[in-house]
């Protein structure tokens, strides 16, 4: 599939069916995830896979951005290896964008698998990493919802196909 059509094909699931990941199509979710860039190569992610009942159950009772997905890419990263840029008197880190890049590049792999998949931050992460007893320097970015889509419910919000204009969006400076 072109790229574009794949970006198009895209959109926010919120109602999976029963169907469950294959474990081939997780792998290869995970491994495209690997492979994306991170500020300066620091990479430091770390996904956590959340598919177990347990671990399911655990995680909706923090959030309902879980929604009922059969699988939940819980996205955090180290506070203390991701790339703090000093220069330019404009001091910034790059973790959430390190994980944002991450989950976009799993997220339209898993598109092309023909997953659907919901990217949400709508939680407290200090209450996900409390919940999963995470490690102090892990902070939780967002959560990556994969599944197969309810063939009736499954479908995109009234807010998918809202976009600027692109005479709004883009501008020649
Ligand atoms: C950074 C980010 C955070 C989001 N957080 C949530 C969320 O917490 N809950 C939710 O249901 N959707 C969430 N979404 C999905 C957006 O609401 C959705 O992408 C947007 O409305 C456009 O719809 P579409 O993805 O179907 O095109 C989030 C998306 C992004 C990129």
């Amino acid at each position: 599939m072109e790229f574009l059509d794949l970006v198009k094909n895209r959109y926010s699931c919120r109602k999976f069916c029963d169907k469950n990941v294959e474990e081939e199509k997780l792998l290869q979710i995970l491994e495209a995830g690997r492979l994306a860039p991170t500020a300066m190569n620091h990479q430091p992610l770390k996904i956590f896979v959340v598919k177990s009942a347990q671990s399911l159950e655990k995680l909706r009772g923090i959030t309902r951005m879980a929604y009922n997905a059969p699988v939940v890419l819980m996205v955090c990263y180290d506070k203390d290896l991701c790339y703090r840029a000093l220069n330019y008197n404009d001091e910034h880190e790059c973790g959430d964008m390190d994980a944002s890049i991450v989950t976009t590049t799993m997220m339209m792999q898993a598109t092309e698998l023909g997953l659907n998949t919901l990217w949400a931050r709508g939680f407290n992460a200090v209450e996900i990493a409390r919940g999963f007893e995470l490690p102090e320097n892990l902070k939780v970015s967002c959560l990556l919802d994969v599944g197969y889509a309810d063939p009736i419910e499954g479908g995109p919000s009234p807010r998918h196909p809202v976009r600027k204009e692109m005479g709004e969006l883009v501008e020649e400076l």
